[in-house]
């Protein structure tokens, strides 16, 4: 974990202008910055930065955020990630806290992974491009296969000499721990001693999607029967074989800009189609795709484009996670090359956008070509036609959700067209596996909300929908505004004595209001600003915008609207003192109380009156009453007090 100390040096030197306006052409409007958004496609700028709020707000798609939340959506960082590239390009360094010795250990240990094979790949790269024999033999192959020098450079490949341990002497001789170089795979223990394992081999480097090297393929040199074609890095703390997707650091941008991702078998595939102009393209290493694969492609595009050599091996594996990729919500579409054409061999003959062009001629949805090879296996088999009919009906169900409904429907006529059964049944069949899935699901669901619930105290999220603000009654608009407020001002001066929180807690403790706001986010940031309090924490708002959960974050950004502020110039044209939220924070505050106040005082008449109907002794009757006269007095006391701070 990173130590709190370093994360407010960072968070002190955040400029938000600076770091969007890295990625995002900015100009300056008002007080605020303007732009086009990243993160949809628009003609006029509606992507807003205020740099008083450190915050971004998309008026077209509604996305907001702070600047990690950027970092995060744009770059597909972790937290942690994003903490890490901000201490880098400020020149923090970045303090570890005490972690648990099970974590540190395995940080340290991928930490020394990643140094050592950043190491071995400039070795590597080294024995390829400078000495005799990588040139004769590695290079010189690479060359024959049509790969250019650049190309070479810009992947990293390198070249593992013939000699029985050349890597592992200089490896040893740089000081690098014997323990680590195995768990590398990159040298083997024989007879006690280190050599290196991938003798004679082409070296493919395996960067993670930030550009780090988690690992390794390494190539045979021509053909061979005995050996393996390739060697892979061995399963360690940084090589999870299921999370990795082949180019996926050099093909982010291009992949965004298509919206469509290709995906292709073998890292030569990737390497030959960007070499010919194609950057959208990732490989998964020659089988089907995993979950945590499908959800990596997800965060960049829904558009996920197979291309696959027409040999049946290829077709099963893609076809084997088709279920999950739509669960996912990816829009599957297959192309089978021709004849024993793979994507590296066929670009090469064709060149780069007569491959574009057939790629975009041959694209087939993938749950109409399942349904077409499953129909040719089974023939006139009725048994096992009906299978075929119960498997695709299956598959259509998982196009749950309400923005795939429409395609959800256009399956179900295509496929039952091409079935030549009832349209109708089918969306009985199909409704009948929805169902059956979603009984199961709630059955699980209904154990983790309440598990979620009961950590987070959250029970929804942060909206910030103009709509849905206009939905909200008058109770819930006072409640955000009184997190708001205490959030922007609870650090100013209240009185000589006490700030802005102080007073306001102790009027929440005098008065119980604390079980008068119903909701639960806005509690969540009330008892979170308290407890820093208590702590001695400083409870800036920057801590709040820049909170480490991210779901409080995100809460606090969308309280922080930057519609409504006033542009500096407003001020000139404007005869007479023009208030702004800021020189009236004490009534705003003090509005807020005395509305939760009334509130209270509501509910109590409510009670009191209960009692009243149910009571039936004079005497208590008139005890009530009394209770009764004197919550009005209190009531009408609250409101013209509310008039007067609201009017003023
Ligand atoms: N693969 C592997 N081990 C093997 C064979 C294949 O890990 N013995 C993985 C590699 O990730 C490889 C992918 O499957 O990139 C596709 O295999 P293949 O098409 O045989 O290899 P290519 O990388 O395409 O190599 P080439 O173009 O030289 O045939
Ligand atoms: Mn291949």
């Amino acid at each position: 974990m990173i130590s709190q100390l370093t994360i407010q040096q960072i968070l002190s030197r955040i400029d938000i202008i600076d770091i969007v306006g890295s990625f995002v052409k900015l100009k300056k409007r008002g007080t605020n910055y303007l732009g086009l958004c990243p993160f949809h496609n628009e003609k006029t700028p509606s992507f807003t930065v205020s740099p008083a709020k450190e915050i971004y707000k998309c008026f077209g798609c509604g996305k907001s955020g702070n600047t990690i939340s950027f970092l995060m959506e744009h770059e597909k960082y972790s937290y942690a990630e994003a903490l890490r590239w901000l201490a880098n390009r400020y020149n923090v360094e970045v303090e570890e806290t005490e972690v648990s010795p099970a974590t540190r250990a395995l940080h340290q240990t991928a930490d020394s992974l990643y140094i050592i094979n950043n190491f071995a790949q400039q070795f590597f790269s080294t024995v390829l491009l400078q000495s005799e024999e990588g040139q004769d033999i590695g290079l010189s192959y690479l060359k024959e296969r049509g790969f250019s020098t650049s190309i070479i450079e810009k992947f990293q490949l390198g070249y593992c000499s013939q000699q029985r341990d050349a890597f592992a002497k200089a490896a040893l001789a740089a000081q690098y721990n014997a323990e680590y170089l195995q768990k590398t795979g990159l040298v083997v223990l024989r007879d006690e001693q280190l050599v290196d394992n991938y003798r004679g081999r082409i070296i493919f480097p395996i960067h993670n999607q930030t550009g780090k090297i988690m690992g390794f393929g390494a190539r045979i040199i021509g053909k061979s029967d005995r050996a393996p074609k390739y060697i892979n890095t061995p399963e360690n703390e940084i090589y999870i074989k299921s999370k990795i997707l082949y180019g996926s650091y050099f093909a982010r941008q291009a992949i965004d800009k298509a919206d469509e991702c290709l995906l292709v078998e073998g890292y030569t595939d990737v390497i030959s189609l960007h070499q010919a102009g194609i950057e959208h393209v990732v490989a998964s290493g020659g089988t089907s795709l995993t979950p945590d694969q499908l959800r990596l492609i997800k965060k960049y595009t829904a558009n996920l484009t197979i291309i696959y050599d027409g040999d049946a091996a290829g077709i099963k594996a893609a076809l084997r996670g088709l279920d999950l990729a739509l669960e996912e919500g990816l829009h599957v579409q297959l192309v089978l090359l021709p004849g024993n054409e793979d994507p590296d061999s066929y670009v090469n003959k064709t060149g780069g956008e007569a491959f574009k062009q057939f790629v975009a001629d041959n694209k087939k949805d993938i749950v109409l070509f399942q349904l077409e090879v499953s129909l040719k296996d089974a023939g006139s088999d009725s048994n096992k036609k009906a299978a075929v009919v119960n498997r695709i009906a299956e598959t259509i169900s998982r196009l749950n959700k309400a923005e795939d409904f429409t395609k959800q429907q256009d399956y179900i006529r295509q496929c039952a067209g091409l079935l030549k059964i009832d349209e109708t049944g089918l969306n009985t069949l199909v409704n009948k596996f929805i169902r059956e899935r979603i009984t199961k699901q709630e059955n699980k669901m209904a154990s983790d909300d309440a598990k979620l619930a009961a950590e987070t105290g959250v029970q929804e999220t942060a909206t910030t929908e103009e709509e849905a603000l206009t939905l909200l009654n008058k109770d819930e608009l006072i409640e955000r505004n009184m997190a708001r407020a205490l959030i922007e001002f609870g650090g100013y001066a209240w009185d000589e004595k006490r700030k802005v929180a102080d007073y306001f807690f102790e009027e929440f403790e005098i008065n119980g209001l604390h079980e008068l706001i119903d909701n639960k986010q806005m509690l969540w940031i009330i008892e979170t600003y308290q407890s820093w309090i208590k702590e001695g924490i400083d409870p800036s708002p920057q801590r709040f915008l820049y909170h480490p959960d991210m779901q409080l974050s995100a809460i606090v950004v969308a309280l922080m609207d930057t519609r409504y502020e006033l542009s500096p110039n407003w001020k000139d044209h404007y005869d007479g003192p023009l208030l702004t939220r800021e020189d009236r924070y004490k009534e705003e505050v003090s509005s807020t109380l005395i509305y939760l106040k009334l509130r209270k005082i509501k509910r109590l008449i409510d009670e009191n009156q209960r009692d009243l109907e149910k009571t039936v002794s004079a005497e208590e009757q008139l005890t009530l009453m009394q209770t009764h006269l004197h919550f009005k007095q209190l009531e009408k006391t609250l409101t013209t007090a509310y008039e007067t701070v609201i009017f003023k």
